[in-house]
């Protein structure tokens, strides 16, 4: 069998992990809302039309913050359509589709209330500006005794809606934006809107724009113009990221997390080269906020876009994920743990029907796509510290690198003293022994392996099987005097929860 190794100490410590990086986003896109969250006459639908089912599903997940209402469509989007009684319909040229508006702002909070989330709110600063971004602070956040915010509290809501986290629009360096703009036109926009929402509510964080992708050829350039405009009015950069595996080329595939390391490096080096420049005592961290594998739905939607331009709740970005798209989201979700001193919000994108862990049928049931696993395990477990998981792992190489650690793992210390390592073993053919050294910790044992795996790494959950790609134990190991030994089989992913002996 291969060996791999793997060091723990409690000394060696990355920083908290901040609740937030288990967040998510639901965009007024496809079926997320309107037969997602949202389907009144469904059999388990609640007094506002919410599926409890999937509520359930959400609440089951962790999930921390929840990024609404985009996304491109927040590009185009009127924030007062969809409060009050007056709820226009309009064309979303986001997704070339009808938004009805039936659900808005205060639906979306009570929702987010039910699901013990909380709003990560998006404002426009496509087609919009300051003013508008200006106004939906005071309208949500305002205690009352203005016009916006009274009329929030005519609305239903007395007590402020109380928003604490606000991006400042949407991937503003993509031509297919609504309001695209160079990097000096958005930092100069973000900037004025930034301080105009601080100035309203002071105690509010903003994510501004990075630029839409590793790849862009905005991308570095993008980042440094727009922060020299806006660095000391805001808090985070967001970073954007989805990866696909056209070619069945698994390997490859699963060492996207390699160009993820260098995609969070990139952008810390820039935040960092801004605040040097600027004699600046402030740090920027990090919003990875849309973040998943989008690449099966792609020739479904072109079908179904020129079938039905402007439908209503399309079935768009319906990837169904496979076992190796679990691989690989674990992967991605080790990579936050191993950069949690930067990386403070990431959302995975989205949430229910759209490219999400959850699926629902209409008036039917529920399911967990297989990516929704990592997530469950990394957002109930990663709590508390990471930890620098020093691995000595064999390497193997593929077209784009060449030294892939076959053992991929990250380490969180909970308040409690639990040890807990998360593993993707890459191999496609051979298990791995793993010695893990927790001397440091004093006496643990290995209370719980917790294993995902399939042979096939097409296989799929639908409704019918949803169970077909779940956690099982795993084959455990032994625990002496502070080292374990632990066989990690070919092509899976691993937790494994360490606590003092009693
Ligand atoms: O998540 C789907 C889309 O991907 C979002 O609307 C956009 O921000 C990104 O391009």
């Amino acid at each position: 069998m291969k060996k791999a190794r793997i060091i723990l100490d409690k000394d060696y410590a990355i920083g908290r992990i901040d609740p937030r990086l288990f967040g998510s986003f639901i965009e007024h896109l496809g079926r997320a809302v309107y037969g997602g969250i949202y389907e009144p006459g469904h059999p388990l639908a609640d007094e506002q039309g919410f599926r409890r089912d999937v509520l359930e599903m959400v609440r089951r997940l962790g999930v921390s913050v929840v990024r609404y209402p985009g996304g491109n469509f927040v590009s185009g989007f009127n924030w007062e359509d969809s409060v009050g009684p007056d709820r226009p319909s309009r064309l979303d040229l986001a997704w070339f589709t009808t938004e009805t508006n039936e659900v808005g702002l205060h639906e979306f909070a009570d929702w987010a209330r039910k699901a013990d989330t909380r709003v990560m709110y998006a404002v426009n600063l496509g087609t919009r500006g300051p003013e508008n971004a200006r106004d939906i602070v005071e309208y949500a956040n305002h205690p009352g005794g203005t016009r916006l915010s009274d009329m929030r509290i005519r609305n239903g809501a007395k007590d402020p809606l109380d928003i604490r986290l606000w991006c400042l629009g949407n991937e503003m360096d993509g031509s297919w934006q609504m309001g695209h703009k160079t990097a000096r036109e958005y930092g100069r926009t973000a900037n004025e809107a930034a301080k105009l929402m601080k100035w309203v509510d002071p105690s509010i964080e903003l994510v501004a724009c990075g630029s839409s992708g590793y790849d862009m050829p905005t991308f570095g350039d993008w980042e440094l113009t727009m922060l020299e405009e806006c660095y000391d009015n805001i808090d985070y950069v967001s970073l954007h990221r989805y990866y696909g595996n056209p070619t069945g080329d698994t390997p490859g595939f699963l060492a996207r997390s390699m160009d993820l390391d260098a995609f969070i490096r990139s952008v810390v080096s820039i935040c960092d080269a801004v605040k040097g420049k600027k004699h600046s005592k402030k740090q920027i961290h990090l919003s990875f906020d849309e973040w998943n594998i989008w690449y099966h739905s792609g020739a479904r939607d072109k079908e179904i876009w020129q079938r039905e331009k402007w439908g209503r709740a399309l079935p768009l970005l319906e990837d169904v994920y496979n076992f190796e798209d679990a691989l690989l989201a674990g992967s991605i979700l080790i990579t936050f743990l191993r950069n949690a001193d930067r990386v403070r919000i990431a959302c995975l994108a989205q949430l229910v029907n759209v490219i999400a862990p959850i699926m629902t049928r209409k008036g039917g049931g529920c399911w967990a796509q297989t990516i929704y696993w990592p997530f469950f395990h990394v957002s109930k477990y990663g709590r508390g510290t990471a930890l620098r998981a020093l691995t000595d792992s064999p390497v193997y190489g593929c077209r784009d690198y060449e030294d892939v650690p076959f053992i991929d793992a990250a380490a969180a210390l909970d308040d409690e003293g639990t040890v807990t390592v998360f593993a993707v073993n890459r191999d496609m053919e051979e298990d791995f022994l793993l010695d893990l050294d927790l001397r440091a910790f004093g006496d643990l044992e290995l209370k719980e392996h917790i294993l995902l795996h399939h042979d096939d790494v097409r296989a799929v959950n639908t409704e019918e099987d949803p169970e077909r790609v779940a956690p099982a134990p795993g084959p455990g190991g032994r625990t002496d005097r502070g080292r374990a030994q632990v066989v990690l089989p070919a092509l899976s992913w691993n937790v494994l929860r360490f606590s003092p002996r009693p």
